[in-house]
This record gives C-alpha cells, sequence and structure tokens, in this order.
C-alpha cells in the first residue's frame, strides 16, 4: 500500500517507520522535503521510504495520515484537493493555542470538519489518543495498547483497523465518524495524565469479558 504522510515531526516519523518496516511504501510529505529533518525523517524509515511535498506525496496514495497541527488541517486538505476517493487518517488532536484545552468538542469534532472541507475524502479518525511513544512500540508487558478507530466508510475503517493491527495494537472499531467527538476529549484525558506525572509510555487498555 502507498501511504503518504503529511508531517515528519514524532506522530508522523513514528508511523512512517513503523509501517515502512511492515512493508508498505511511505511518501513524506513536508514543508521542506528536501531539507535535513525530511531526508533524515525518510532514512530512517528505510529504503521504501521517500520525501517530497505535500501536495506531491498525496497524489496517489492509497492511505494519506494527517500529522500536522490542528491550525494547519484546513490548508493541508485544500492543497492536496481534497483526497477525493482517498483515505484520509485524520491523527490531528485541535488543540487550542495554549494547549490547555479543545477548540472544539462533543457537538463537533476535527475529524467532521476534515470530512466537510473534504467531503469526498474517506476520513478516519485514529492514532490520536495514542502517544509517538506508545505508537514506536504499542505492546507493554505483553499487552497491546488500544486503538480507537471510528470512520464513515466501512472499507476505509478496516483498512485503517488492519493498518493499526501490523504495528502491534490492537485495533478497536469504534463506529462511526461522530464518535470522534469523544476520541478527541480523550486524548485531552491523555495529555492531562502524561503531563502529571504518567509520562508518554502510557496507554489506554479496554478489557472485556
Ligand atoms: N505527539 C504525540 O504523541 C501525539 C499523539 C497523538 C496525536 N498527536 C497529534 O498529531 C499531530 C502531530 O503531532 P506531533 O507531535 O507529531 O507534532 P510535531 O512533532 O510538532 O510535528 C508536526 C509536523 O507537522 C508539520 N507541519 C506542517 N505545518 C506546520 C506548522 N505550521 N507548524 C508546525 N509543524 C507543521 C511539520 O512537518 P514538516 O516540517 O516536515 O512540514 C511538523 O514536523 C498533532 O495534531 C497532534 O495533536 C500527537
Amino acid at each position: 500500500m502507498k501511504i503518504a504522510i503529511l508531517g515528519t515531526g514524532r506522530v508522523g516519523s513514528t508511523l512512517g517507520r513503523r509501517w515502512a518496516a511492515a512493508g508498505h511504501e511511505i511518501v513524506f510529505g513536508s514543508r521542506d522535503p528536501s531539507g535535513e529533518k525530511a531526508r533524515a525523517v525518510a532514512g530512517d524509515a528505510g529504503s521504501s521510504a521517500t520525501a517530497a511535498s505535500v501536495p506531491e506525496a498525496a497524489t496517489g496514495a492509497d492511505v494519506v495520515v494527517l500529522a500536522t497541527p490542528w491550525s494547519q488541517a484546513e490548508t493541508i486538505m485544500q492543497s492536496i484537493g481534497g483526497a477525493a476517493g482517498q483515505i484520509v487518517v485524520d491523527c490531528i488532536n485541535p488543540l487550542n493555542d495554549t494547549f490547555s484545552g479543545l477548540d472544539l468538542g462533543f457537538t463537533e469534532s476535527c475529524a467532521e470538519r476534515i470530512a466537510a472541507w473534504a467531503p469526498q475524502a474517506r476520513v478516519v479518525k485514529a492514532f490520536n489518543s495514542v502517544s509517538s511513544a506508545t505508537m514506536a512500540d504499542p505492546v507493554y508487558d505483553g499487552q497491546q495498547a488500544t486503538l480507537f478507530v471510528c470512520g464513515d466508510d466501512d472499507d476505509a475503517r478496516n483498512t485503517v483497523i488492519e493498518l493499526g493491527d501490523q504495528i502491534d495494537f490492537e485495533s478497536v472499531d469504534a463506529g462511526p465518524l461522530k464518535n470522534a467527538r469523544y476520541l478527541e476529549p480523550l486524548a485531552m484525558l491523555y495529555i492531562h495524565l502524561a503531563m502529571n506525572g504518567w509520562g508518554s509510555n502510557c496507554a489506554f487498555k479496554i478489557l472485556k469479558r
């Protein structure tokens, strides 16, 4: 599968490296694709990974992963022509300017905004409530961290569930895209915990009996 990862920060670089190791073709979309950082991130991901501009990376990709700040989401969706027909994985948390809370929630979500800006994209919310440290290794003492995945397109949601499983998460089908209204506040709870003693090497786990 060809996966475009937009953003070469903590989330983008980690997911790209893991999916490259799982056998996918990765193109990192960067503001500065020939710069030192993007070249290093692509190099770390191995020989199947390259870096390109954001629109170039998204062109022809089966899956486009948004791993950029919330403030850039609308501009990025415009710059890639709305990702018509493509699976768009929204990892973004709509944090406010001071990172003390969310810009929106409960009656709408970042994921639904993205779907509204790009009505022909198949938007899936995932990877927002797990840390990049957990993305690097989701297995805690033999237990897999839970990855909540929601989206309205069954095929797209199942593809992202499979992509989560391939990098060792226990992916959970969390239903329609509007459930991103609950996954984004869950990430805010995670951020609170991480900043108040738990650090980034912790993860949510759903139990069942
Ligand atoms: N960090 C986590 O553990 C975590 C976990 C779950 C979800 N998230 C969410 O995932 C998204 C990415 O988080 P991150 O921690 O990977 O962020 P980050 O380390 O700051 O990386 C974000 C990347 O986005 C790109 N970018 C494009 N426009 C930008 C702009 N105007 N300012 C800054 N960066 C810009 C940059 O790549 P180029 O320089 O190559 O363009 C940058 O490296 C955020 O929305 C965050 O809420 C983060």
